[in-house]
C-alpha cells in the first residue's frame, strides 16, 4: 500500500498554545569581541518552508539563518574554527555532539564557558579526531533555542572514503507548528511536555523540507547519514526499494557492515551511517513508521535514469577511528545511575539546589525528573574519574518513559548480556522500565554533561555531569 504524502491533516495540536518563553538564567560576564579571521557562524532568525506550501514560512532560529544550518564538513584530523555570533535575542552556545573535544570548546554554559549574550561572539577552534557523522546545536535554553532549529549536520570525512555514488546528509526534526499560521507553539516550558515523553511536534522533516525529494539512479549506491535533531521525537524508519547496510552509529564505524533491517530506531541525538544500493525501478523511500501504524513519506528518491552500473558487492567497513580499543573496560569500577519521576513515576521528592523537595514543590520549579534523588545540575558530578580510569554506569530507568541518554566528550560501549560490548556510541535509548549498563575509559579530561536527550527532560531535573582529572 502506497503512504500517504503529509498534507494539513497531518498537523494535529497535541497541546494548547502559551506564549511563555523558557525562562532564562542570570547572564555571564560579557564576552569581549575578538577579530579572530574564523568564518563566522551567526545564530539568528530566519523563514523557511517547513510546512506544505499552502501554509506560509515558518519563522525559525537557525545558523545562518537556516533550519537546519549548514552542513559543515571538514576532514578527520583537520580543525573546525569557527566564530560564533550572536544575533538573537537570547544568551547562546554550540554543542558539538559527538566529538571528543577539548572540553573548553565543548559549549556548555556554567560548565565549559559562559554563555555568549545577545550582540557576542565567541571562537570555536577544535581539533576533529574522528571521521563520522556529528552534528552541533545550542545549548542554552536547548528545548527551545534546538526547538526553533538551531542545530545543524557536522560531517567528518575520512581520508579514504568508501566508495559511494553520492554522500547525504539526512537531518530529521519534528516541529510543534500552529495549523492556523504554519509558526512555531512557543510553548516550550509546557509542564505536560515536560514531566511526558517530552515535545513532539505536529509534523516531522528532513533537511528542513517536510516533503524531501532526492532524485537517484538505478543501482545508485548512496551514504546516508541520518541524524536526528529532534526536541523528544523517537524516529522509527524504514527502507522501501533499496536495500543496505549499517555502517556505522554516532560517528564511530561498526567493525563489520550490518545488513539493515526494519525498523531502523533512531533517538533524539543519534545517528545511524547506511549505504545503500536504489533497487527500486522507479522511487525509493526512507518511511517515518507513526506510532499509530501509519507510515507516511519522509524522503523520496525518485527514479530519473536507469541502471547507472550494476549491483555491487556488500562495501568494505568504514576504516576506524582512533581508540577503539574495548580491553580496559573489563577493570570498570561500577556505579549507578537511578533514572526517577516524570508522570506516573512514583517518585516522592528529590534534592532540588540543596533543599529536599515533594513532587508538588518540584513542579512549581519546573522540575519533575532526577538522577539518584537529585533533580537538575549541581556543582557535584555524579563521579570524578582519574584519567584513564574505566567507568561502568548502571542506567536503571525507573520511570513510565523512555529516555536518551547522552555523554559529552567521550563514547561509551553497552555491556551486553554475557559482558561482552555493544558499538560505541554517545547516545542510548533506554524504553520505560530499562536497565542498561554502558562502560568506557575515561580518557579525556574536563567536565562532561551527562543527560537525557530528550531537551526537556533534561531541562526539568534529567542532567548530571562527569569530572575527569
Ligand atoms: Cu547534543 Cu548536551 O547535547
Ligand atoms: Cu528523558
Amino acid at each position: 500500500m502506497p503512504p500517504s504524502k503529509p498534507n494539513r491533516r497531518h498537523i494535529l495540536i497535541g497541546a494548547a498554545a502559551s506564549a511563555a518563553t523558557a525562562s532564562l538564567l542570570p547572564l555571564g560576564r560579557p564576552q569581549v569581541a575578538q577579530a579572530s579571521g574564523f568564518a563566522p557562524l551567526e545564530a539568528r532568525k530566519g523563514a523557511v518552508q517547513l510546512a506544505p506550501s499552502e501554509f506560509p514560512k515558518t519563522e525559525v532560529w537557525g545558523y545562518d539563518g537556516l533550519a537546519p544550518g549548514p552542513v559543515l564538513r571538514y576532514p578527520q584530523g583537520g580543525r573546525l574554527q569557527r566564530q560564533l555570533v550572536n544575533s538573537l535575542p537570547q544568551p547562546t552556545s554550540v554543542h558539538w555532539h559527538g566529538i571528543r573535544i577539548a572540553n573548553e570548546m565543548d559549549g556548555v554554559p556554567g560548565l565549559t564557558q559562559e554563555a555568549v549574550p545577545p550582540g557576542g561572539q565567541f571562537d570555536y577552534d577544535f581539533a576533529l579526531p574522528d571521521a563520522g557523522t556529528y552534528w552541533y546545536h545550542a545549548h542554552w535554553a536547548s528545548p527551545e533555542q534546538v526547538g526553533r532549529g538551531l542545530h545543524g549536520a557536522l560531517v567528518v570525512t575520512e581520508a579514504d572514503a568508501p566508495d559511494v555514488d553520492r554522500d547525504e546528509v539526512l537531518l530529521l526534526d519534528d516541529w510543534r507548528l500552529n495549523p492556523e499560521d504554519g509558526q512555531i507553539f512557543a510553548d516550550f516550558d509546557n509542564m505536560h511536555d515536560r514531566s511526558h515523553a517530552g515535545r513532539l511536534g505536529n509534523i516531522s522533516t528532513c533537511n528542513g523540507h517536510y516533503d524531501a525529494v532526492i532524485p537517484v539512479k538505478q543501482n545508485e549506491r548512496l551514504r546516508l547519514r541520518l541524524i536526528n535533531a529532534a526536541n523528544a521525537r523517537i524516529f522509527t524508519l524504514a527502507l522501501q526499494g533499496m536495500s543496505g547496510w549499517v555502517m556505522a552509529l554516532d560517528g564511530m564505524p561498526l567493525p563489520e557492515p550490518i545488513v539493515a533491517s526494519e525498523p531502523l530506531v533512531l533517538a533524539p541525538g543519534q545517528r545511524i551511517d547506511l549505504i545503500v544500493d536504489i533497487t527500486a525501478a522507479e522511487e525509493a523511500l526512507l518511511l517515518r513508521q507513526a506510532a499509530n501504524g501509519e507510515a507516511w513519506v519522509q524522503v523520496a528518491f525518485p527514479v530519473r535514469d536507469q541502471a547507472a552500473s550494476q549491483p555491487r558487492e556488500a562495501p568494505a567497513p568504514l576504516p576506524p577511528n582512533p581508540n577503539m580499543a574495548t580491553a580496559p573496560l573489563a577493570r570498570a569500577r561500577p556505579l549507578e545511575l537511578h533514572m526517577q519521576g516524570g508522570a506516573m513515576g512514583g517518585m516522592a521528592s528529590a534534592s532540588y539546589q540543596g533543599k529536599t523537595l515533594g513532587m508538588r514543590d518540584l513542579a512549581r520549579k519546573g522540575q519533575f525528573w532526577a538522577f539518584n534523588g537529585i533533580s537538575g545540575r549541581t556543582d557535584q558530578p555524579l563521579t570524578r574519574a582519574a584519567l584513564g580510569e574505566a567507568l561502568q554506569i548502571q542506567l536503571r530507568n525507573d520511570t513510565a518513559f523512555a529516555h536518551t541518554m547522552h555523554l559529552h566528550g567521550m563514547h561509551f560501549r553497552e555491556v551486553l548480556e554475557g559482558g561482552t560490548y555493544g558499538p560505541m556510541r554517545d547516545t542510548l535509548l533506554l524504553g520505560r522500565g530499562e536497565t542498561r549498563s554502558i562502560a568506557f575509559v575515561a580518557d579525556n579530561p574536563g567536565m562532561w554533561l551527562f543527560h537525557c536527550h530528550m531537551l526537556g527532560h533534561a531541562a526539568s531535573g534529567m542532567t548530571s555531569w562527569i569530572e575527569v582529572s
